[in-house]
């Protein structure tokens, strides 16, 4: 079995004094290494992230990644710059970034491109809203934002890690089911193995409300390969106690 990949979300929060602090309380704290561990952090703290977790087994990510190699793009960042910050991986595709900044589905398959060109590893989030769930249209919705991933990355697929992240469930405290996410992280696995030979050893990560309460549960779903973590991903014991979870 794959080891599973717990990573953490920090979205836009953070400081220098408070990262310092989580992150050598993380290193404190962490068990031995039954699973991979990541942190994806606001760009401008990679560099203090990289000293941070030097040595240790804690990965760096970034939260985005331009679909553009280099020129005139301000304001992005491209793969090769977060490589020299030792960057391992790179969400794409969050549904802050979909919602707030009308990142298309087009435009997520073409920053996973970009950043796999790169040797940075794309996590690709995809989930539906509480209305497309009500209207039955889950499972829509998902194999349409990996379709359009699968269909610019070719025989490449089977270098991504993918984010089931039910948009209701983010932030919330409302968790889907063991058995809801199960259900579409098997819908996910077979369009993936439709795609891929090598589907099996793709992460399927399961994002939304997961905690220290919930984490055991949900990752003992046979197609739950780790979590994406937000929330709980800025307090130590919290993030600690899913990445135990997850041994
Ligand atoms: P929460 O864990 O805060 O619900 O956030 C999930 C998420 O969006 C991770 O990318």
């Amino acid at each position: 079995m794959k080891k599973k990949l717990i990573a953490g979300n920090w979205k836009m929060n953070g400081s220098l004094a408070a990262n310092d602090a989580l992150v050598k309380a993380l290193l404190a704290g962490l068990p031995a290494g039954a699973s991979d561990v990541a942190l994806c952090v606001p760009s401008v703290y990679l560099a203090q992230l990289q000293d941070l977790v030097r040595g240790s087994r804690i990965e760096l990510g970034a939260q985005d990644v331009s679909a553009h190699e280099s020129g005139a793009y301000t304001g992005e960042l491209s793969g090769a710059m977060l490589k020299e910050f030792g960057v391992r991986y790179a969400i794409v595709g969050h549904s802050e970034r979909r919602l707030y900044h009308g990142e298309s589905d087009q435009l997520v398959a073409a920053k996973a491109k970009s950043a796999l060109a790169s040797g940075v590893t794309p996590i690709v989030c995809v989930g539906e809203t509480l209305a497309e769930r009500e209207a039955g249209k889950t499972e829509e919705v998902v194999k349409r934002q990996l379709a359009a991933v699968i269909h610019a990355n070719g025989h490449c697929i089977s270098e991504i890690v993918v984010a089931y992240e039910p948009v209701w469930a983010i932030g919330t405290g409302k968790t889907a089911s063991p058995e809801q996410a199960q259900q579409v992280h098997g819908v996910l696995r077979t369009q993936l193995k439709a795609a891929s030979a090598q589907a099996d050893r793709i992460h399927i990560l399961y994002g939304g409300s997961m905690n220290a309460a919930n984490a055991a549960q949900l990752l003992a779903q046979p197609d739950i390969d780790g979590g994406l973590v937000g929330g709980a991903s800025l307090k130590a014991q919290d993030f600690l106690s899913i990445i135990a979870a997850a041994a």
